[in-house]
């Protein structure tokens, strides 16, 4: 089988050294690789270093090779353009349809997916010409990958940020699996909680679990490559924002559930990964608790925490929105998993057993996913990403 062609565009921004590690893992993954950078792109990272890694010749002008028609025969036989890092100016020309070098040529003649990796100072980013024009991409079928938060390129901080190699590649890896066709989530809005949640005693003490995130973070990006608006409600889960989803911060179970059901009002689905604390102290002490000598401490009286996962699929916010719950059993698991899918009246349940080696932080997951309608799905032990794969798949089927 021929290699899948990637067009590896890359435009003038510092973070264009980033790139060179993308381009390795494409062609290292089994992609035929062609880098059509900018002429500016080439002051950060030269044509040498393109060419050689990608083992094709590099080019920035359509007066290059002009018998073979470069500018119409790249775009038309890639499977796949990638532009990473997408400047400000490249967003621009993109949506405007210019086409004054190679690389925007490339685009215009392009049939395939297009992926934009921005990088750019977060004025740039934030400015409404920019914002319109990631507008009018997306609307046209483009996957913009959000901007990650962190060091720029002075010693300023913000968004704007090219999101890590390893996370581009994942988008197009992804996209690329998927052809041309339209992703499955587009046009949903889906709501995924992560983490843990922290319920306070006193300033400086609280009572958690071990729950890491890691595996509702794995379900919002992979429901942000599949199209959906994601909004992810992150409990103390100290993971970067993942790229292209709406990040709320929580902390206790009942700021928890205000968020949920503010975000669910108009969603399509609601993955209740996090895990929520049944019972939080009855009282919180506005100063530490301090020990007293020779008396014994005072026990702790708790009260029961909102079930949010109950609530949401009895008092369901739209008709046909899906709900999905996870059980982490360390007993009797797939009994329990079935009483608890019957209790709670959600759509799916994700039943995977934990203990302290199992599950909690882990990057690797094994699961069966119960259906209401009876249905029952084993996920083989993998990584997190291929079990939000599956319960994806679950979703979109209940979708249409
Ligand atoms: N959940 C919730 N609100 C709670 C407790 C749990 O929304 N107060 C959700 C979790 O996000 C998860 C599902 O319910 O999707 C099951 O969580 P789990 O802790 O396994 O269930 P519990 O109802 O707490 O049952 P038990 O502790 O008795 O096993």
């Amino acid at each position: 089988m021929d290699k899948p062609k990637v067009v590896l565009g890359v435009s003038g921004g510092i973070a264009a050294y980033k790139a060179c590690e993308l381009l390795r893992r494409l062609t290292e993954s089994g992609h035929d690789v062609r880098v059509v950078p900018t002429a500016s792109a080439l002051h950060f990272v030269g044509a040498a270093t393109w060419s050689a890694l990608s083992g094709h010749p590099v080019s920035t002008e359509v007066w290059d090779d002009v018998h073979e028609v470069p500018h119409v025969r790249i775009g038309q036989q890639a499977d796949l353009v990638v532009v990473a890092p997408a400047t400000a100016d490249m967003l621009a020309k993109a949506a405007h349809g210019l086409a004054d070098d190679l690389l925007t040529n490339t685009l215009l003649t392009a049939r395939c997916p297009v992926v934009f990796a921005p990088a750019m100072h977060t004025e740039m980013w934030e400015h409404p010409a920019t914002q319109e024009n990631v507008a009018t991409l997306r609307r046209r079928g483009a996957v913009v990958i959000e901007p990650a938060v962190g060091r720029l390129t002075g010693v300023d901080t913000g968004k704007g940020r090219l999101p890590e190699p390893a996370e581009i590649f994942e988008v197009c890896r992804r996209v690329l699996a998927r052809g041309a066709t339209e992703p499955d989530l587009k046009g949903r809005h889906v709501v995924v909680s992560a983490g843990g949640t922290r319920e306070p005693l006193d300033p400086v003490r609280f009572l958690g679990n071990r729950s890491s995130g890691k595996q509702g973070y794995a379900l919002a990006r992979t429901a942000a490559a599949r199209g959906a608006r994601v909004t992810l409600l992150a409990a103390n889960t100290g993971l970067p924002d993942p790229a292209g989803v709406d990040v709320v911060q929580v902390g206790t179970a009942v700021q928890l559930r205000e968020a949920v059901l503010k975000a669910s009002a108009d969603a399509d689905a609601v993955v209740m990964a996090a895990a929520v604390a049944d019972f939080r102290p009855a009282t919180y002490a506005a100063g530490k608790i301090k020990k007293k000598d020779g008396q014994d401490p005072e026990p702790i009286v708790m009260v029961r925490n909102p079930d949010i996962l109950a609530e949401i699929s009895t008092d369901r916010a739209r008709p046909g929105q899906v709900i999905v719950g996870f059980a982490a059993e360390t007993d009797d698991v797939m009994a329990n998993g079935r009483k608890k899918l019957a209790r709670k009246g959600c759509d799916l349940l994700v039943v995977n057993e934990v203990g302290e080696r199992k599950t909690f932080g882990s990057e690797e997951n094994e699961a069966v996913v119960l259906g209401a309608d009876g249905s029952e799905t084993p996920v083989p032990h993998g990584p997190k990403e291929a079990l939000a794969e599956i319960v994806w798949d679950l979703v979109a089927r209940r979708l249409g």
